[in-house]
């Protein structure tokens, strides 16, 4: 058996530890593995494909970043050519991307990817691509298994960021509103915002009213309780507002890039309360550094599963962290919805019982 690995689109904590995980476990059953670089470029741009083997992934589970690179714009179904003039024309190179994996003799797809990534995997299984795929994002947004990897180490980052500026805030008694990031789920506005004691959390799932989080302010502030801290999910929207963007989709698959929402609400906040108030984006420090123990052992278990599932010939499915257990779900639905934070959801029951205003 010859298998290849990609890791495209964006990147998350413990992508190294999924390939040592898949690599290994693949070696021990005498199968050759292969690294797609950089996202599907290694087998249709100038990107090359690399021999993986015990001795490439010696040292990496607890590497942030992946060894083969990655890019959020290389989708087969809308690669991005340059015309003469400048523009850039989405071209359907699948054709291609499946004849390049026959040429090299591939006999399975392992595709580690978010919501988008995983989307191409299941367009080239409907191709007749043999396909799985491992649940990679930050945001936790992938239904069918309970966590993603690198969304704890994202929720274990931005829990720090908070404890760091609950002092500061303190100090001045200050309002300091940190967006945090979460295109469509609050998952880590929610649990960091609840680890790190915040007492304002939007969250997209949430449209939220000004008039109850200056409500909130005001409330601390009568307790003698100066200083607040807010969390914002880079997709939270005020009721009957839009999402903040800071550039639209791209080409070659790139999403729009969310981002910008904290400045609003500092702003609104300051104007409304008279409090000053400061902004802060954490951005791609979720997305780098060491995982935690939590997603290098998942990680690890992802990798591993997905070359059972190889063996086992289930195609079209991903593997999916339904605990105590590792078990594939179909990839087609997995992607039906993004997973979104339950409004009846204990965690959310329990931040409004202990005080926590999320806005509406
Ligand atoms: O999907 C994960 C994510 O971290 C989102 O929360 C964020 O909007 C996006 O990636 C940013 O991606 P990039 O800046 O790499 O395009």
């Amino acid at each position: 058996m010859r298998i290849a690995l990609s890791t495209g689109g964006g990147d998350a904590p413990g992508l190294n530890a999924v390939i040592r995980g898949a690599v290994l476990s693949a070696v021990h059953r005498g199968w050759a593995v292969y690294g797609i670089q950089r996202g599907f470029g290694g087998l249709l741009g100038g990107d090359k494909v690399m021999r993986l083997g015990p001795d490439e992934v010696r040292g990496i589970t607890h590497l942030g970043g992946t060894i083969l690179g990655t890019t959020n714009r290389s989708s087969p179904f809308k690669w991005p050519v340059r015309q003469p003039d400048g523009t850039v024309r989405e071209v359907d190179r699948s054709d291609e991307l499946i004849a390049a994996f026959q040429a090299h003799g591939f006999d399975a797809l392992v595709m580690i990817g978010g919501d988008g990534s995983l989307r191409i995997a299941q367009q080239l299984f409907e191709k007749g691509l043999p396909v799985v795929g491992v649940p990679k994002t930050i945001d936790n947004d992938v239904r069918g298994t309970v966590n993603t990897f690198g969304f704890d180490t994202a929720v274990s980052t931005a829990t720090d960021a908070l404890d760091k500026v609950h002092s500061t805030a303190e100090s001045h008694d200050r309002v300091m509103v940190v967006e945090v990031m979460g295109r469509y789920a609050g998952w880590i506005a929610l649990n960091s915002g609840l680890s790190g004691s915040a007492d304002v959390i939007l969250l997209p799932e949430i449209p939220f009213d000004l008039d109850s989080v200056c409500r909130k302010i005001a409330e601390r502030d009568a307790r003698g309780r100066r200083f607040s801290i807010v969390v914002v999910a880079e997709g939270a929207v005020p009721r009957g507002g839009a999402h903040v963007l800071r550039a639209p989709a791209g080409p070659g698959g790139a999403m729009e890039r969310l981002g910008g929402i904290a400045e609003r609400v500092a702003a609104a906040i300051e104007e409304r309360t008279g409090k000053e108030t400061r902004a802060l984006t954490l951005g791609h420090l979720q997305r780098g550094g060491r995982p935690t123990t939590f997603d290098r052992l998942l990680s690890l278990r992802f990798g591993a599963a997905a070359v059972r599932a190889v063996a086992a010939g289930e195609f079209g499915t991903m593997v999916a962290h339904v605990p105590p257990t590792i078990r594939t779900v179909p990839l087609k639905e997995a992607l039906a919805t993004p997973k979104t934070v339950p409004l009846d959801l204990d965690t959310v029951l329990m931040a409004r019982e202990i005080g926590v205003c999320l806005g509406d």
